[in-house]
């Protein structure tokens, strides 16, 4: 046999395994997804059911209420439903089986965000803010100078101390919020291959869709490689791809991996070598679990910057995780002071800048010891909860292989649970059905355009579980995940 002909085989063979995969349109669990208001296929499911019902209706029969309401169009000319995917699509889902805000006797493991209360050795927040009249203001659509010459101030402090150039005011520009970054960053990206890695952050999908000029590149990583992007991959990337702009979330969401030491200096010496923007979403900088002899160690690209208006590394991060903070809507942008203006003209037509009295209220927590006291609580607390979540994990014969180096994030391997709830949607319902909230793996599946099928994803045999809710709830939850197991056979009862 040739060569060519080997190739040609192995396609055949590739391609007639992924038709037999697509039986899984016919799960529950796709049905629904393919349901939902903005999906893709919810106006062609919307007329199948539509013609359903009225076939029903005719024979006196009435279908389920949920198929009944499908219609992904909003009815109002010109607009679209936007797709309800993410931790939006999971939660509408868990609300339908009973699970209601604040219900104790739920496990929430598809929460994206930190417990927000007092933790053993953690700096008091504040529980009260006192305004001047001046703060009822408009702020500066790059954030209030204190708060900026702040963020500057604990970089500088943590990542730069041995460095001649150092970040001012100027390089920073402060956000409403992670994904109000995002936007401001999408939306001033020009004509430009972006490249991304997959499975990433849920929202990174509609921002890569949504901004016309860009052209999003994805490049799917794999547990053989244990989900690690290696310097000599992001350059080949770079250079094969002809990417312009690089963007990722490190440590990842949601795989909870790293990219620190000298790899992450060699990112950034590839950035600047190739002129490729480097967009480091750093959100989680401060769950760190690599150094244990080192508390409070916190990782950014910061560090490894040499001329700060020049290179071109564009880092995102805020209060919304590493100070536990997701309410308060402050986060900012770090790079060159060239690229931190244009982030304020494109605020200006966003959202308009965060709010005037939390971007006061955030600078005192920014002081470098207190901001190194979190860090440390914080790291102290989520590394017993990551270790009650892996070890019970372990006993419920789910050993995660790939455990998590950071982030409050497990990506879960079902490939070993008998079918169906080897396929992540699929189990995810089925632990709805026991209390406990997950979210499916095909949600980091960022495909912008939705250029492949949902059953063609590389990740559905994998779930996300956060270790973000306090300990007593991931107790309930994974009680939830025993009950299952032990229901449909995978453990004895
Ligand atoms: C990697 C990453 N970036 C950004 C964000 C957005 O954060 P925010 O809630 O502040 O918009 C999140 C939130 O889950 C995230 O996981």
């Amino acid at each position: 046999m040739t060569g060519s002909n080997v190739n040609k085989s192995d396609w055949r063979a590739e391609a007639a395994a992924a038709t037999t995969k697509r039986t899984e349109e016919h799960y529950e669990a796709h049905k629904f997804l393919r349901s939902a208001k903005g999906h893709r296929d919810s106006k062609l499911f919307s007329n199948i059911s539509g013609k359903l019902t009225t076939l029903a209706k005719a024979a006196g029969l009435s279908l389920a209420e949920h198929s009944a309401d499908v219609d992904g169009s909003m009815g109002t000319p010109g607009f679209e439903h936007p797709p309800t995917t993410g931790v939006i699509y999971v939660m509408d889902r868990a609300t339908a089986k009973g699970w209601k805000y604040g219900d104790k006797s739920w496990g929430n493991f598809g929460q994206g965000a930190p417990e927000v209360g007092h933790i053993p050795n953690a700096p008091e927040r504040p529980m009260t803010i006192t305004m001047k009249e001046d703060e009822f203001e408009y702020a500066p659509v790059a954030g209030i100078k204190t708060l900026r010459e702040a963020v500057a101030k604990l970089y500088n402090h943590r990542y730069r101390q041995d460095k001649e150039s150092k970040y001012t005011w100027e390089n920073v520009c402060i956000v409403p919020g992670g994904r109000a970054g995002l936007t401001r960053m999408a939306a001033s990206i020009g004509d430009s291959n972006v490249g991304f890695f997959l499975p990433e952050y849920t929202a990174y999908e509609a921002l890569l869709t949504i901004f016309k000029k860009l052209v999003p590149i994805p490049t799917p990583l794999d547990k053989d490689s244990g989900y690690h992007i290696t310097p000599r991959r992001l350059y080949r990337e770079i250079h094969d791809r002809g990417l312009g702009v690089v963007v990722v979330s490190n440590p990842s969401n949601p795989t909870g991996q790293l990219i620190e030491g000298d790899e992450l200096k060699e990112w950034v010496d590839i950035s600047r070598t190739t002129k490729t923007t480097l967009v480091l979403d750093e959100f989680y900088s401060s769950y760190i679990y690599t150094d244990p002899e080192n508390p409070g160690k916190t990782v950014s690209s910061a560090a490894y910057v040499d001329d700060v208006n020049v290179d071109p590394i564009v880092i995102l991060d805020g209060m919304t995780k590493n100070f536990r903070l997701p309410g308060w809507r402050v986060c900012w942008i770090i790079g060159p002071k060239e690229y931190i203006s244009s982030m304020a003209s494109s605020g200006s037509f966003l959202e308009g800048g965060a709010n005037h009295p939390l971007q006061q209220a955030a600078i005192p927590m920014l002081e470098p010891e207190r901001a190194h006291q979190d860090a440390i609580s914080l790291q102290a607390h989520f590394f017993q909860k990551r270790k009650y979540v892996l070890d019970r994990l372990e006993t419920l014969n789910m050993p995660v292989h790939i455990p998590p180096k950071a982030t409050f994030y497990i990506w879960l391997d079902l490939s070993h649970l008998p079918e169906p709830y080897c396929n992540g949607l699929t189990f995810f319902e089925a632990c709805l059905d026991e209390k406990m909230i997950c979210v499916p793996g095909i949600f980091f599946d960022i495909n912008p355009g939705k250029r492949r099928d949902l059953t063609a994803s590389p990740y559905q045999g994998f779930v996300r579980l956060s270790f973000g809710p306090p300990i007593d709830e991931l107790e309930k939850g994974l009680d939830g995940l025993e009950r299952l197991l032990k229901r449909i056979g995978y453990i004895s009862a």
